[in-house]
Order: C-alpha cells, then sequence, then structure tokens
C-alpha cells in the first residue's frame, strides 16, 4: 500500500483513528494478562531522526532490537513492540512479499534468533464483528497491523510465493493459525510471530497469544514518517 500526500488534518485524523481502533483491540474480557486501556503510542519526532537503520530494503528503513545494545536483551509483549518501534516513526515488520518475508526469515537463521513478532494480527476486536468477508476467522481473518494489508487465506499459498509462511505443524500437530492457547485456557492466539524451529518446522510463521514477550524487528512506517515531516518543518528523517 502506498500513500499520495496527505493533508496535515486527514493524516492525525487517521493516527486518532487506528489509536481508536487499537484501544479497542485489547479487552477479550477475561484474559488477566491484558491491561485495558492501553493506547498506540504516537511517534517522537526527534526519536524519528536518530532512528536506528540496520538495513534497507525497497525504500524501508528496519531493525531487530536483538542488535541494539540498549535493547540487546529485552523482549516485549506484541503491543509494546509496536509501540517502541512507533516512537522511531515504524513498526512491526509486515511480509507483504516472499522476497521481504525471506530477508527476515534469514535474518532470524543467521543470528540464530528464537523468535520474533510482526505486525500481523487476527481482526477479532471492536469492528471486526459482522465482516462475512474475515470468515471463517482462521483462514480470512488476518491482516499486517501496520499497513492494515489483508494476508492472503491461512491455508493457501498467496500469489506469487513459492511456499506458504504458516508453519504447517504446532502444538497440536496442524497446520498454522490453530489458536492452540484457547484451547489450553481461552486465550486467544491473536498476534502473528515467527518461530524458529521451535516445533522442529524449520522458520515459520504461528499465531501466539498477544501477551508473550519476543524480541521485535521494527520497520519504517510511511504514514507515521508523513505525518512527523508534515508537523516538523525542515526535520531530517
Ligand atoms: C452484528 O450483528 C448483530 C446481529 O445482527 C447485531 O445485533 C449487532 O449489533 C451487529 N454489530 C455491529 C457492530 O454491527
Ligand atoms: C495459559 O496457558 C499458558 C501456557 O501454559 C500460560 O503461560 C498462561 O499464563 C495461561 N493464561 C491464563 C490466562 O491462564
Amino acid at each position: 500500500m502506498t500513500f499520495a500526500l496527505h493533508s496535515t488534518v486527514f493524516i492525525i485524523a487517521c493516527i486518532l483513528a487506528i489509536s481508536v481502533y487499537v484501544q479497542a483491540d485489547t479487552p477479550n474480557g477475561n484474559r488477566p494478562n491484558d491491561r485495558p486501556g492501553r493506547f498506540l503510542s504516537l511517534p517522537v519526532p526527534e526519536k524519528c531522526s536518530r532512528r536506528p537503520k540496520e538495513f534497507f530494503y525497497k525504500g524501508h528503513n528496519y531493525f531487530f532490537t536483538g542488535h541494539l545494545v540498549e535493547l540487546k536483551d529485552k523482549k516485549f509483549d506484541w503491543l509494546d513492540g509496536r509501540n517502541l518501534c512507533r516512537e522511531y516513526c515504524m513498526d512491526l515488520t509486515s511480509l507483504e512479499t516472499q522476497e521481504e518475508n525471506n530477508l527476515i526469515f534469514k535474518l532470524i537463521q543467521q543470528n540464530d534468533v528464537p523468535y520474533i513478532w510482526t505486525s500481523g494480527r487476527l481482526c477479532d476486536f471492536k469492528g471486526c464483528e459482522n465482516r462475512t468477508d474475515l470468515e471463517p476467522k482462521n483462514l480470512h481473518g488476518w491482516f499486517w497491523s501496520a499497513t492494515r494489508a489483508k494476508i492472503f487465506p491461512t491455508n493457501r499459498i498467496t500469489p506469487g510465493w513459492g511456499y506458504n509462511a504458516w508453519s504447517q505443524t504446532g502444538h497440536k500437530k496442524i497446520p498454522q493459525p490453530d489458536n492452540a492457547e484457547f484451547d489450553i485456557n481461552r486465550t486467544v492466539e491473536s498476534c502473528l510471530a515467527i518461530l524458529n524451529n521451535v516445533y522442529n518446522d524449520g522458520i515459520a510463521w504461528h499465531d501466539v497469544a498477544c501477551y508473550h514477550e519476543k524480541p521485535v524487528v521494527c520497520e519504517d512506517n510511511e504514514e507515521l514518517l508523513n505525518y512527523v515531516a508534515s508537523t516538523n518543518p525542515g526535520i531530517r528523517l
């Protein structure tokens, strides 16, 4: 998805809308690990200016928290991971193409990273009700939060890809997403992690409950960069 020039007002409206969207994204009732009322963070212009740029791909900078001295041993739940990235005008990485996915898989493999969060999210919160196009949710309900792009049905190979990035196995020994923790204690697995051979399945996508803590890969977010550029004339990003 690309965004043409927006007026500042429109971009602010978008950011507020996204904040509300995600505030509604946590309260699934009986999960003790939920912290209700958590919001998406707004970008911090000074942090956007000096954001870590570990590598560059197709117009976006990326970094892995495991490669930053101050974040090396830190792990984050999914929303805290998004917010860490967002303050830098970035977001959790979204893997819309096989080439980009291969790049992130390679980073995981070469650095022996056990797992990371991506921006992938199940649309199971307020605003997703009565969306027949998202049913059944385990096949059609996944999207990239950072760009709001839909993820191709989980049981099919995305056109242009040579493999299905979702693992073909997991806790329940069935293809992902399997919502396995829900069977254990009713915690929905609403977030998309990349796991490195946890189920003897190589590097692959898994649905995981969002409260788990993992390192993250942040990727430039055009909306946030455009917003900060338009509200801070002359800023170097
Ligand atoms: C979804 O559909 C149900 C049943 O038709 C209705 O009661 C409910 O208000 C709808 N929810 C939304 C958010 O539209
Ligand atoms: C659900 O089970 C997992 C795995 O055993 C555990 O880590 C988590 O704390 C449990 N959550 C709840 C709500 O009991």
